[in-house]
């Protein structure tokens, strides 16, 4: 193997490479992993190097001293590629979602070229790997990015001592390489900024490393990469969406199979998300062409709009319209696969927020997401005093202007 410094280089001019390449990994608010869902997205079944769960303790309060609990954090290992003693572990951050294996992926292939270890914990909370069975309020207030750091930083530690032990011999240190997508791209940038002697190198791909209070820029970004046309007969939806709520017509709720919504905000989040999905991963025309079409051809958008929605959004895509409800997100004994979606909002509403409100200007989506929408939500579904100060989440982070080397985003 070359120097570790060598390594590293070499790792990160593939990655600039096959990053663009790779499947889209992670989400704000993720499909249900495992059954059926996901289309095209995460690893379907076949689709991992591994799904054989091991685990390890962890502390569940890192910063008290006094706090001795500890819960099962599961993770993975595949060590076919690797070239023991002297390959590198690379670490796969699995983000805001159950963890279910190690996907094949891009990652296999710079495994093999490297042979390196992989590994990758499930984030705590989500998946298996929540230390309470009942996810009330007051459980979750050691969900947070800073105790995810550190939990793997133990599990860094931990691994390499089993590593170690595996081969017989003690004291020794890898190259550790730490990856990871969206969310997940964000704890794998500030990993290496908060335990730099822990890893030699952070791929962060679409690392969302700013915390925005108020995300207009996504909708934004939506109508850019809608094109005019496009956007025009979005905009004419939301439009004609609003308007039938506006005069009490619940029937288009039912149109788009979403009659259990009773919030309209909820509602049209949904089809907010549904517009979006086409575009953060890809797919433009499943929603473009049939509006497009629809528009030219005196078609009723609405319907046409409620078609995508219920075939792809919910269909393909898997997206689950309950996901949606606050009275849903209140349960807080949710199965392991469905508890993402209000693990996800306790994150977004107590410390990173990413609001993704309507722009006052030109917005694809409706004006009633808005951060009154976003503030009502997280306070009907977490009680009083659950705040995202961003302020604080960027000064403990330092945003765009993190420090350090050795990144890749
Ligand atoms: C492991 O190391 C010990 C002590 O050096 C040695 O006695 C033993 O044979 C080694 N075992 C293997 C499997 O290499
Ligand atoms: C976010 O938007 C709301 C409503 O437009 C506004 O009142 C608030 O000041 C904004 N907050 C920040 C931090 O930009
Ligand atoms: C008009 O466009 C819609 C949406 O693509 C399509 O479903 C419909 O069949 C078209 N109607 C006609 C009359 O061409
Ligand atoms: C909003 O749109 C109007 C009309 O297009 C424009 O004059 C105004 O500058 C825009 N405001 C902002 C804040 O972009």
């Amino acid at each position: 193997m070359p120097s570790s410094a060598g390594a590293v280089a070499a790792v990160a001019l593939l990655l600039v490479l096959l990053a663009r390449g790779a499947e889209p990994i992670g989400l704000w608010l993720p499909p249900p992993s495992g059954g059926g869902g996901g289309g095209g997205l995460g690893a379907g079944a076949g689709r991992y190097l591994t799904q054989e769960e091991r685990w390890m303790n962890q502390p569940l309060d890192h910063f008290s001293p006094t706090d001795h609990r500890q819960f099962k954090q599961r993770y993975y290992e595949f060590l076919d590629y690797y070239r023991a003693p002297k390959g590198p572990v690379f670490l796969y951050i699995c983000g805001e979602s159950s963890c279910n294996g190690i996907p094949n992926s891009y990652l296999s292939v710079m495994a093999k070229k490297f042979g390196a270890a992989l590994v990758s914990p499930e984030h705590r909370y989500y998946g298996k790997s929540s230390p309470f069975e009942s996810l009330t309020t007051e459980n979750l207030r050691f969900l947070s990015s800073k105790q995810a750091l550190f939990d793997l930083a133990a599990f860094r530690q931990y691994y390499q001592e089993t590593l170690n032990a595996k081969y017989n011999r003690s004291g020794a240190d890898s190259s550790w390489f730490v990856f990871g997508g969206s969310y997940a791209g964000a704890l794998s940038a500030w990993f290496r900024l908060k335990f730099p002697h822990l890893t030699c190198g952070s791929l962060a791909s679409s690392g969302v490393v700013l915390s925005v209070y108020n995300f207009t820029d996504f909708d934004k970004q939506i109508g850019e990469s809608a094109g005019p046309e496009c956007k025009a007969a979005l905009q004419e939806t939301t439009r004609l969406v609003d308007g039938q709520l506006q005069s009490g017509h619940n029937s288009v709720k039912q149109l788009f199979g979403a009659s259990m919504l009773e919030n309209d905000g909820d509602f049209l989040f949904l089809l907010a998300d549904a517009a979006a999905i086409a575009f953060q991963y890809g797919n433009p025309d499943t929603v473009c062409s049939p509006l497009v079409e629809a528009k030219k051809n005196g078609t009723d958008l609405v319907e046409t709009f409620a078609r995508y929605v219920k075939e792809y959004y919910i269909g393909t895509f898997g997206a689950s319209v309950a996901s949606y409800d606050q009275q849903y997100l209140k349960n807080t004994t949710p199965t392991p696969a469905e508890s993402a979606y209000r693990l996800w909002w306790y994150q977004v509403c107590s410390e990173v927020a990413y609001f993704q409100v309507a722009p006052t200007n030109d917005s694809v989506r409706s004006a009633k997401i808005d951060t009154r929408y976003h503030l009502d939500l997280c306070r009907n579904v977490f009680g009083e005093g659950v705040y995202p100060d961003v302020f604080m989440t960027n000064l403990y982070y330092g945003g765009t202007r993190i420090a350090g080397m050795s990144y890749v985003f």
